[in-house]
């Protein structure tokens, strides 16, 4: 099995990414080796997103181009991972007997064995969720993401239940990894020339581990990793308002690489609507941490997730969401109209006119996209510091991030990359800004 080559497609969140960097890590034990191109491969996986839309549909669709790419070709081990795998698993082979492997996202510790022992037209289908094992086994491959910035999962899964949510049938429960084997983890990245760890979890900041009497929380995370001198930012994601607990909060004033952007998705204005969608906070809860937080450091920026249209949403429920819009400044936010997932209990609810909904994400998405069009404005002509990326691809020009996680593009040479930088930001618009590096500015 020496040097076969595998392809992983990835959608969704963060984690998923994670979790096809894992992929790559197991497989490369059985000799199998990344490659761009998708249609050449031995294996080809898609790690797929269940969260909205058509996404089982998506997936037929992705095969359906496979298929294609394939045609006079020997064909792939077709894999199905990720959410929709879990969601749909068996009933994925009777409509499509192009996939070989269905894999959900608590079996990733099976696909050695899985590709190891595969035979053609044999049909496998693993998706228990044995959260255990599967981190068990992930802690023995040495994670070799040597990007600048990398994600690393410290918390999986959900209890919270939120009606409209499909996350707790497909990532499981709540699942928290051993604190040192996280702080093992970040100690590989750091040694592979990381610069920047984003701490990843559906309910990161529910994150609780027990040893010894002890209770590791987000916070001791954050306040270990602010110990190595190689690491220059700590972000995590997501977080859910209920769980900002104040010792989360108090690393906001103690920890220097903790970056001040927090991703607190709140989804409605409206408590009533709150109240239906099961999530367990107000809008005073969120407004309170919003407060806490700027009080502790008036530089922190929030973004956060709105559903719009979810059933029963009136006018006013809507007006309140508006108004939530106008008192907090998002610095980005991703806004979706209600989608019923399968299984969920908001998708047996009678939905709201399509049209009405669809008018109201474009009034939302205008105020938002007007804010961060007028931040990023603001920021023009100043310099600020940039974690440099990655020299762009098609361009002569290099790449990083701001404090607030937004795109910078710049000119810049080889040697900045994993440095933070001073940058002169010349011209913005909605997603990125545009600069250049004087040689008198001083890196920071
Ligand atoms: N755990 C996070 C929280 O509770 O805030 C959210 C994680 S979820 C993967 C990301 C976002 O997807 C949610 O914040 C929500 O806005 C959106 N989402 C989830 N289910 C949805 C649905 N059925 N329709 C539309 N958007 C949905
Ligand atoms: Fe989904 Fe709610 Fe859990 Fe977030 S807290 S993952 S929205 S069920
Ligand atoms: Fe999608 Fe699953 Fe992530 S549904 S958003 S890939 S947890």
């Amino acid at each position: 099995m020496l040097n076969k080559k595998i392809f992983i497609k990835t959608f969704g969140c963060q984690m998923n990414e994670y979790d096809s960097n894992r992929i790559y890590d197991s497989v490369s034990k059985l000799g199998f080796v990344k490659t761009s191109n998708q249609s050449n491969a031995d294996c080809y996986i898609l790690n797929t997103c269940h969260i909205r839309d058509k996404a089982k549909e998506k997936v037929y669709h992705e095969i359906g181009r496979v298929k294609k790419l394939y045609k006079n070709k020997k064909k792939p081990i077709m894999v199905i991972a990720g959410c929709v795998a879990q969601a749909e698993n068996e009933e994925m082979f009777k409509r499509e007997p192009y996939i070989d492997i269905i894999l959900g996202p608590q079996s990733y510790h099976k696909v050695n064995d899985l590709l190891d022992e595969y035979i053609v037209n044999q049909k496998q289908e693993e998706t228990e969720f044995d959260t255990i094992s599967k981190f068990g086994y992930f802690d023995q491959i040495k994670n070799n993401n040597n990007k600048i910035s990398a994600f690393l999962t410290i918390q999986e899964g959900c209890d919270k239940f939120c009606h409209f949510c499909v996350v707790p049938y497909t990532r499981g429960p709540e699942y928290s990894r051993p604190f040192k084997k996280i702080i093992g983890e970040a100690e590989q990245l750091i040694e592979n020339g990381v610069k920047e760890i984003t701490l990843l979890g559906q309910n990161v900041n529910a994150y609780s581990y027990l040893e010894n009497a002890k209770e590791y929380r987000l916070s001791h995370i954050i306040n270990c990793l602010n110990q190595y001198s190689e690491l220059v930012r700590i972000r995590y994601t997501t977080s859910h308002p209920r769980d900002m607990t104040e010792d989360l909060i108090e690393c906001y004033s103690s920890n220097q690489k903790l970056m001040p952007f927090v991703h607190l998705p709140i989804q409605s204005g409206s408590n009533r609507m709150l109240e239906l969608m099961n999530r367990k906070h107000t809008v005073d809860d969120y407004l309170n941490i919003y407060e806490r937080l700027k009080k502790i450091n008036q530089d922190i920026e929030f973004s956060s997730d709105f559903i719009i249209g979810y059933p029963g949403e009136t006018q006013k429920d809507f007006e309140e969401t508006f108004d939530l819009i106008k008192k907090i400044k998002f610095i980005n936010s991703f806004s979706f109209i209600f989608s019923p997932r399968p299984g969920t209990i908001a998708s047996k609810l009678d939905m709201i006119d399509k049209n009405i909904a669809k008018e109201r994400l474009t009034i939302i998405q205008e105020k938002l996209f007007n804010n961060q069009i007028k931040i990023n404005k603001s920021m023009e002509n100043q310099i600020i510091d940039v974690l440099v990326e990655n020299k762009m691809e098609k361009q002569n020009k290099f790449f990083g991030r701001n404090k607030y996680i937004t795109p910078v593009i710049f000119d810049g040479n080889d040697n900045q990359i994993g440095k933070n930088i001073k940058v002169k930001i010349q011209t913005t618009n909605q997603n990125t800004l545009f600069g250049s590096v004087n040689k008198n500015m001083r890196a920071a």
